[in-house]
């Protein structure tokens, strides 16, 4: 099983998500970290409910510098001897330093279909554009923010009465059940990149049955 570590920022219910599926013992991947770059981060409690190792690189402490900040992360992350890297809500831009040391080993989670609405606020802005198909993204983290070969995405109807909230809970419902699916075919060697193009994940399959 591929040691994992989970980079968090808030609350952490994708996380969860992760950890739950590894708890089955034939998913390929074994949670052994969540990282936090906020201490108060609410996630981190529940990762140590959980039983699962913790560690908070405060970029705080790294005023301003952010290959510093991501030095100390990849020690904690080579401490841990870590194979895999899952960011779940890890609200930080990383720099090409972090991207390329982990190339090919570290995924990200979006709340939106990329390419649409990379960055923040991507609900909101969903709503604005007036899209009637929404969703999230698992993609390889690479040197562009929100790019990177896609893994795997789940789609979700926008409803006339959506509003941004309403709108996030059912996109986070999906992303709670792609990401775990994600991993496991990144962990079990399934997902090839090609490219910018990943095969093996049965994308199109996913996303049908998650309207
Ligand atoms: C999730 O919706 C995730 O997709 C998003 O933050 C939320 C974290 O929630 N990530 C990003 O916006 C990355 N830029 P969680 O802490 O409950 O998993």
């Amino acid at each position: 099983r591929k040691k994992t570590a989970i980079l968090i920022s808030g609350r952490g219910s994708n996380m969860g998500a992760l950890i739950s599926a590894a708890m089955s013992p034939d998913y390929p991947a074994e949670i052994t970290l969540v990282l936090s770059n906020r201490p108060d981060a609410k996630g981190l409690e529940r990762a140590a409910e959980l039983g699962i190792a913790t560690a908070v690189v405060d970029h705080k402490d790294h005023a301003g510098d952010r290959e510093a900040f991501e030095k100390s992360v990849d020690a904690v992350l080579k401490d841990h001897k870590i194979d895999l890297v899952a960011l779940a809500g890890f609200m930080r831009i990383l720099t090409p330093y972090l991207v390329n040391a982990w190339a090919g080993r570290m995924i990200n989670i979006h709340p939106a279909l990329l390419p649409s609405f990379k960055g923040l606020a991507t609900h909101e802005r969903a709503l604005q554009e007036g899209v009637k198909l929404h969703g999230a993204t698992v993609h390889y983290v690479s040197a562009e923010m929100d790019d990177g070969p896609i893994i795997m995405q789940g789609a979700v109807p926008v409803l006339d009465s959506d509003t941004p909230d309403t709108l996030a809970a059912r996109v986070l419902n999906v992303e709670h059940q792609i990401y775990p699916k994600a991993l496991s075919m990144v962990a079990s060697g399934k997902a090839k990149v090609s490219g910018a193009r990943v095969t093996g994940s049965g994308n199109s399959n996913e996303t049908e049955t998650l309207i």
